[in-house]
């Protein structure tokens, strides 16, 4: 979703901006600017598209100073061209403004500048802040900026700079996440850590409410009534080659291939094989607390929720608590039954995915305890769960999620592990899942040893219109998670369903053109699906089925077979997402698609 970036010291901005732009490209984004206070002016460059569109904007028209903003748009308000791209200027082309994030009353505040005469140029509701940041202005740009966001209903990050108070950026959040990179002699303001780790690993996280004014050599944060308040220096200990390809042609092909070490450091340390059970630093929740909970909500969006749901299987399974799995969007607007005995648990890569945080805001109003799992450290739902456990999957930037994925997984099975351990479950018991979990970085590398046979199924299905999805049990979210990659990234129609469930419709659509793919491994349902597969193969369909092993009752019943290695039934699920991240994969770059960035799609959805 939309990036933002700063910069001011002693270096000229332009191509750090665009660096960082970049650097935030993953984000998805459908146009792109900057903003330089010149010396003189304020100078600004946009385009629709790329960035490199807006590299050769600057091309033709070379711009640079050493104070600067930037930004990639994802479209909310207004399409994506040129017009609408950020940075917005002001009437007077005194104040310059990037914003993520969505003003809420943005038309009435058009109406009301309209009235005093300002002409807009753009479709956006940041341009109202641009006017109104000049409208209010009266010597000092930061209480400019604090009166303008004292009238604006929304969220927002933003970044403003002006040729009236030119040595200065001042930024603020609202719903929208900031950083500031504190440099030596200079500093640098970011909505992504990956956009300024070249330069910097001491960043300042930035609160809901927080104004800040950077300068050359310092940076203030205040609130909203100019009060100065207290923020710590947080060290980013990731590297920047986590960011970098490494030789893989799509970082989604990279992460695909870090699962055994990305799944391994979700466990490194919190394992414990003798004891049958997982150590979690920082859930915050004692022994008598555990044991108080009565029921569980766990509430994501997108390929966390479908982790969520074998996050449901998973605890009643082993700790026997009920379990509701919400889509966020959906929690936070209706009335659910929360108590203070709830346990509500926010499954979220990024940590800043808007729905959820609202989810996460709205159950903790309620009097439920929060427990965030989370990849991002440092991101907002981070920052304001009750407790957490972060799955240390590394940086993801491939937009289609995958090594998050079975990683939260993992982390969901530690936490049931260490839950139902509390509760009713045997050591013995308890030993035996903890060493499945052991085996599984050596079981995934297994699998994606076989990617050059998954690589050739893919040739014979790239130009298929539709695709089914099917598992039973454990697997079923298994199958969503499989069509959803699929669809995301190679615009191939796919749905996932539970296998049974197909003869109640999606059976209509099944004949020699339509592929199914089956998780079927050997697991305690796995006669049932076998049902399932020859009710498909009746009727004509191609099948395409990962197995766990030789099964008699599959001959004949299989066009194309991918292999896994055979684990407990609750762990299925991680291995067999593994060929299902391949197949999408190799479909969508057969059919010349943007693995990376997909259409339409963000990493990280911060507007409602
Ligand atoms: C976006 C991404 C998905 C992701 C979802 C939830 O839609 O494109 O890949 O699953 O957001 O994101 P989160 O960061 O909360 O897990």
């Amino acid at each position: 979703m939309c990036g933002i970036i700063g910069y001011i010291g002693p270096r000229e901005a332009t191509p750090l901006l665009i660096e960082g732009l970049r650097r935030m490209e993953y984000r998805g984004y459908d146009s792109a600017g900057v903003a330089l206070w010149d010396g003189e002016a304020i100078e600004v460059r946009r385009a629709a598209g790329k960035i490199a569109k807006l590299e050769a904007a600057i091309a033709a028209d070379p711009v640079d100073g050493m104070v600067g903003i930037g930004h990639t748009r994802w479209a909310t308000h207004g399409a994506p061209n040129e017009r609408n791209a950020h940075p917005h200027l002001s009437a007077d082309g005194s104040v310059a403004v990037v914003h993520n994030g969505i003003i809420e009353n943005a038309s009435v505040l058009r109406g009301a500048l309209q009235d005093l005469g300002y002409v807009f140029r753009s479709d956006t509701d940041t341009e109202v802040i641009a006017h109104l940041v000049q409208e209010l202005f009266d010597g000092s740009l930061e209480e400019a900026v604090i009166h303008a966001l004292r009238k604006i209903e929304g969220t927002y990050g933003i970044a403003v700079i002006s040729s009236r108070d030119p040595g200065k950026i001042v930024a603020a959040r609202k719903g929208s996440p900031l950083l500031i990179g504190v440099g030596n002699g200079e500093n640098f303001l970011a909505s992504d850590a990956s956009a300024i780790l070249a330069h910097t690993r001491q960043v300042v996280y930035l609160d809901d409410g927080d104004v800040a004014v950077i300068e050359r050599d310092s940076y203030r944060v205040i609130d909203l009534n100019a009060m100065p308040l207290p923020r710590d220096v947080d060290r980013i200990d990731w590297d920047l080659a986590e960011i970098e390809r490494g030789g893989y042609a799509h970082f989604m092909l990279k992460e695909i291939f870090e699962q055994p070490q990305s799944v391994e450091n979700t466990m490194r340390g919190r394992l414990m094989l003798e004891d049958g059970t997982a150590k979690l630093g920082g859930l915050n929740l004692s022994h008598e607390d555990l044991l108080r909970i009565d029921n569980i909500i766990i509430t994501a969006c997108g390929t966390s929720w479908h982790s969520a749901l074998i996050g449901e299987l998973l605890i009643e399974e082993l700790a026997r608590i009920p379990v509701e799995v919400e889509y966020a969007s959906e929690f936070r607007y209706r009335n659910p039954i929360v108590t203070e005995r709830t346990l509500c648990i926010v499954m979220s890569q990024s940590g800043e995915t808007a729905d959820t945080l609202a989810a996460m805001r709205e159950a903790k109003r309620r009097g439920a305890r929060t427990l965030g799992l989370v990849n991002v450290v440092g991101s907002t739902i981070a920052r304001e769960d009750d407790g957490g456990v972060y799955l240390h999957a590394g940086p993801e930037i491939g937009v289609a999620s995958t090594k998050a994925f079975t990683s939260q997984v993992v982390a969901l099975a530690l936490f049931t592990l260490k839950l139902a351990r509390k509760r009713d479950l045997s050591v013995v018991r308890g030993r035996e899942i903890a060493q499945a979990l052991h085996a599984l970085p050596a079981q995934i590398q297994e699998v994606l040893d076989r990617a050059p046979a998954v690589e050739a199924i893919a040739e014979r299905f790239k130009d298929a219109t539709n695709f089914l999805y099917l598992g039973r049990g454990f697997n079923f979210p298994a199958a969503l998670e499989g069509a959803l990659k699929l669809k995301e990234i190679s615009y191939i129609h796919a749905e996932g369903y539970p296998a049974a469930e197909m003869k109640h419709g999606p059976i209509a659509l099944i004949d020699e053109h339509m592929p199914v793919v089956f998780i079927a491994p050997h697991d305690a349902v796995f006669d049932k699906i076998v049902s399932n597969i020859q009710e498909v193969k009746a009727r004509s369909g191609t099948t395409i089925v990962i197995t766990s092993r030789d099964e008699p009752a599959l001959r004949g019943l299989i066009d194309h077979e991918i292999r896994i290695p055979e684990t407990l039934d609750m762990l299925m699920p991680i291995l067999a997402s593994v060929p299902l991240q391949l197949l999408a994969y190799y479909i969508a770059v057969k059919r010349g698609a943007h693995v990376d960035q997909p259409r339409n799609l963000a990493k990280s959805v911060t507007v409602e």
